[in-house]
C-alpha cells in the first residue's frame, strides 16, 4: 500500500515557524512522523514578509512572500499559520478553511476573537481548525479539555498562562527585586517585549482565559472583554507581606462556574497559598490547574513559550489534522452551552489584601476603618509599619464583594491622610480565588 502524501503550507518563519519547519524536515524524525501522521508530510512552501531576513533552518527554495496565494491554493491539505496578528491572518485562515483546507495556528489573539466562527466555517467545509499552541505553548491543555475531559463537568480552570508575568513575579519573590528591575531582567532575557503592556496588564492572559473557558464550559469565542487586572501595581512590600503570611503572588487566569448557571472569567493577581500546586510554578513556566466534579484536581505544567517548545504543540496538531485528512474525517473543536450566564467579577466575594500608605498621625486608622465599615468590607487582620512620618497599613479582609472593595478603595484614596492606595489583591482562601 502506498503512503498518502499530505501537503503542508506554512505562513510565518519566525521563532515558532522556523522551529516547526525544522521539525518537519528533520530526517531523523521522518519515519516517526510518517507513522504518527499515517502519511508523508510534504512542506510545499513557507510564506514570510521579507525574503532578505534570516529564516534559519528554512530552505530558500521553500520561501515565498505570497501568503495569500498559499492560503488560497487548492494544492495544500493543511495550512499552518504562525505569522500572528489579527489581519491579514484572519483572511488567510478563512480562505483556507472555506476551501476545505485544515488549519493549524498558534494565534491566541485571533482565536479569542474569532475562534468559534472560524471553527464553524471549517466544520461546514470538512476541515479541522486546531490551535493547541495558543494557550500554554508546549503544554497540551486544550486537547486534554477537548478530548480526555470532554465528558467531565469542569468546575474551575485556573492558570498561570503568561510566562512573562510569572517570571517577573518570581524574580520579585526569590530575588527581592522591585517591579521595574524584574521587568528589565525579563526584557534582557527575552521573556518580555520592548512594549510589555499586553503581558503585564493581563491582555494576553485574558485571551487565553477566553480560549480555556470555551473548551471547558462551551462559551463562544467572539471578541468579549473580561475583567482584567495586571501586575504593574505590585510592590516589593506586597510580595514580602505575602511571604510572611504564607503566600506567593501569581497572575491567574480564572474561569469558573458560579452556582448552577453562572460563569466567571477574569484575570487578576492573587495570593496563592504556598502549599497550592500553582505556588510552585516558577520563572517563565506556565501551568493550568483544572478542578473536575469527578476527576478532582488536575494540573499541567511546562514551557509556555519559546519557538521550539511551542513548535512541538503545533506539530502535534499538524499530525492530528493529517491523520484526519487520511481517514476522511474532521473534529468538531467547539461545543456551545448557551445556558451559562456571565457573572460580573464585581459580584463575586473574595478575601482581599489591601495596602495603604498613610500619614503617621492620630485618628488615621479610625477614619480608614470607618470607610471599610461603610462599604460592608470587614477586616480580618491588619499590620502596621512605621516609615518615618508615614505608616504603611496592610489589611486582609473577610470575604467581600469586589464592587464593595472597589468602592472602599475609591473612597480611601480621597482621604487627606491617605497618601496612596497600593495593591489590592485577591487571596485564595479555602481553594477559592
Ligand atoms: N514565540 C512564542 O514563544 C510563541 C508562543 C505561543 C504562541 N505564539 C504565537 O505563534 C505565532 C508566531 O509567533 P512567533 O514568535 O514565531 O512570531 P515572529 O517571530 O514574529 O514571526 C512571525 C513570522 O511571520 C511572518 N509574517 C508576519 N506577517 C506576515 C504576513 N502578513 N505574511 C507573511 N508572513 C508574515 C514574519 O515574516 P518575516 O520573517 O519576513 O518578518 C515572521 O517570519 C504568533 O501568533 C504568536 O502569538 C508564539
Amino acid at each position: 500500500m502506498t503512503t498518502p502524501v499530505i501537503r503542508v503550507g506554512v505562513i510565518g518563519a519566525g521563532y515558532v515557524g522556523s522551529a516547526l519547519v525544522g521539525l518537519l524536515l528533520d530526517e531523523a524524525r521522518h519515519d516517526a512522523l510518517v507513522d504518527a501522521a499515517t502519511a508523508t508530510l510534504e512542506v510545499v512552501a513557507v510564506a514570510v514578509r521579507d525574503l532578505d531576513k534570516p529564516h534559519p533552518g528554512v530552505p530558500a527554495s521553500l520561501l515565498t512572500t505570497d501568503a495569500a496565494g498559499l492560503a488560497a491554493s487548492g494544492d495544500i491539505d493543511i495550512l499552518v499559520e504562525l505569522a500572528g496578528g489579527l489581519e491579514p491572518t484572519r483572511a488567510y485562515i478563512e480562505s483556507a478553511l472555506s476551501r476545505g483546507v485544515s488549519v493549524v495556528t498558534a494565534n491566541k489573539a485571533l482565536m479569542a476573537e474569532r475562534g468559534t466562527s472560524l471553527a464553524r466555517l471549517g466544520h461546514e467545509h470538512g476541515a479541522d481548525l486546531f490551535y493547541e499552541a495558543a494557550v500554554g505553548g508546549a503544554v497540551p491543555i486544550l486537547r486534554a479539555l477537548r478530548t480526555s475531559l470532554a465528558g467531565e463537568r469542569i468546575e474551575r480552570v485556573m492558570g498561570i498562562v503568561n510566562g512573562t508575568t510569572n517570571f517577573i513575579l518570581s524574580q520579585m519573590t526569590t530575588e527581592g527585586s522591585d517591579y521595574e528591575t524584574a521587568l528589565a531582567e525579563a526584557k534582557a532575557r527575552g521573556y518580555a517585549e520592548a512594549d510589555p503592556t499586553a503581558d503585564v496588564e493581563g491582555f494576553d492572559a485574558a485571551a487565553k482565559v477566553l480560549i480555556l473557558a470555551s473548551l471547558a464550559f462551551g462559551t463562544e469565542l467572539r471578541d468579549e472583554r473580561i475583567s482584567r487586572q495586571g501586575i504593574s501595581g505590585i510592590r516589593t512590600v506586597d510580595v514580602e507581606f505575602a511571604r510572611r503570611a504564607g503566600y506567593v503572588i501569581k497572575l491567574l487566569g480564572v474561569a469558573e462556574r458560579v452556582g448552577e448557571h453562572g460563569l466567571s472569567r477574569r484575570v487578576h493577581p492573587a495570593m496563592v497559598p504556598v502549599d497550592h500546586p500553582l505556588a510552585a510554578v516558577h520563572g517563565p513556566m506556565n501551568a493550568v490547574f483544572v478542578e473536575g466534579a469527578i476527576s478532582g484536581p488536575l494540573m499541567w505544567l511546562g514551557e509556555g513559550a519559546g519557538g521550539a517548545p511551542t513548535a512541538t504543540a503545533v506539530l502535534g496538531d499538524v499530525l492530528d489534522a493529517a491523520r484526519n485528512r487520511v481517514s476522511g474525517r474532521h473534529d468538531v473543536p467547539f461545543m456551545v452551552d448557551d445556558t451559562l450566564v456571565r457573572v460580573s467579577a464585581g459580584d463575586l466575594p473574595s478575601v482581599y489584601y489591601i495596602s495603604l500608605d498613610v500619614a503617621d498621625e492620630p485618628g488615621v486608622l479610625a477614619s480608614v476603618a470607618s470607610v471599610f465599615g461603610k462599604h460592608r468590607v470587614s477586616i480580618q487582620s491588619m499590620e502596621q509599619f512605621g516609615v518615618g512620618t508615614e505608616a504603611r497599613l496592610s489589611f486582609v479582609t473577610h470575604h467581600a464583594l469586589a464592587r464593595d472593595v472597589d468602592a472602599t478603595i475609591e473612597e480611601l484614596a480621597k482621604i487627606e491622610s491617605v497618601d496612596s492606595v497600593g495593591a489590592c489583591i485577591r487571596v485564595i482562601d479555602g481553594g477559592n480565588p
